[in-house]
């Protein structure tokens, strides 16, 4: 297939990148630095310099099978004011409203990426036809909800939808919390007592492999492990896996004021999710089921 990806360079895109070359694909990346070094063999990979911030002077040779975004608006780690949100909130309308003016454009489906942000309580189990939750950080992406209803009603484009948890693995923010764990450092943020989805990011990868081929236009997928965990217990397991002897606790109160409204309230939410649809519809099955097989190959 003829695959073209926004986000192929980063933590997610660049795994899923090194699993298309192996399957024979052709790919090309729009990507707005395609120098530095990557996972994957950067000669059998088509790059094509540009923002998605201008879509509109990107040129595109050939025919596009499958438009695949896994792109991130590039933010800092630390407290987010209200006036910084609002900044952040209208740049990731740009970046949806332009990937889906190019799929338009290049006529083809689109394989678009939100986040398993699910508001569960007690023993509530979220699945894919729950709504959103646009709390925290998933705010951000209020616009999404919006344009996809859109997207439905004109049937204006073929779409699939991929909704993954907090994906883990070797490299993107994560590899930061891996330094801090080799340096024999934790921190728990909060209180840890909530639960928060995760995924491996080979599984992840894998799973946008299947749905790339598969192309289930119309289906929207939870792409988490098979067992819901709570941050603490996900955090201490990391620890010990890397003989960390330090666990930072930082409390509630104080992660509200260092962090602001909007990443405290992404941190502390409470989510349980169900991946049997991706599993029933694509026949994805996770290799790393839970964070204890996930957290083991990452000090393979
Ligand atoms: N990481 C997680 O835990 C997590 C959880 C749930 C959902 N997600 C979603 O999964 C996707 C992948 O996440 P990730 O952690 O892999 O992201 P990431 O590593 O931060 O990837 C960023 C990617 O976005 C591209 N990008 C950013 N701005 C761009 C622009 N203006 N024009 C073109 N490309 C641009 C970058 O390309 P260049 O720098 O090469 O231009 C890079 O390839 C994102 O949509 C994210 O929201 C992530």
């Amino acid at each position: 297939m003829n695959i073209l990806l926004i986000g192929g360079t980063g933590f997610l895109g660049s795994h899923l990148v090194k699993r298309l070359i192996d399957r024979r694909h052709e790919v090309t990346i729009i990507s707005r630095n395609p120098y530095h070094d990557m996972l994957f063999d950067k000669s059998r990979v088509r790059f094509i310099k540009g923002d998605i911030l201008q879509a509109d002077k990107i040129e595109i040779p050939g025919r596009v099978d499958v438009l695949v975004y896994t792109a991130m608006i590039p933010f800092k780690p630390g407290r987010i004011s209200d006036k910084k949100f609002k900044e952040l909130e209208r740049i990731t309308g740009q970046y949806l409203n332009n990937t889906i003016e190019l799929a338009k454009r290049l006529t083809c489906p689109l394989i678009l990426t939100s986040g398993a942000s699910f508001d569960t309580k007690g023993n509530e189990i979220a699945d894919e036809s729950w709504p959103i939750a646009r709390k925290g950080m998933a705010a951000l992406g209020r616009c999404y909800d919006e344009m996809i209803d859109i997207i439905k009603r004109d049937s204006s484009i073929p779409l699939i939808e991929m909704l993954p948890a907090q994906i883990y693995g070797n490299g993107g923010m994560f590899g930061k919390v891996i330094n801090m764990a080799k340096n024999g450092r934790i921190v728990i943020l909060g209180g840890g007592s909530n639960f928060l989805p995760r995924i491996h990011v080979n599984d992840c990868a894998d799973a946008y492999v299947l749905a790339i081929e598969k192309l289930p236009v119309g289906k929207r997928f939870i792409i988490s492990d098979n067992e819901n965990v709570r941050v603490k217990d996900f955090m201490l397991h990391l620890a010990k896996a890397f003989g960390a002897r330090k666990i930072i606790n930082i409390p509630n109160p104080l992660l509200r004021v260092v962090t602001g409204k909007h990443i405290f309230n992404t941190l502390t939410m409470n989510t349980k999710v169900s991946n049997d649809l991706i599993k029933r519809e694509l026949g994805w099955t996770p290799n790393y089921p839970s964070y204890r097989e996930g957290i083991k190959s990452l000090l393979e």
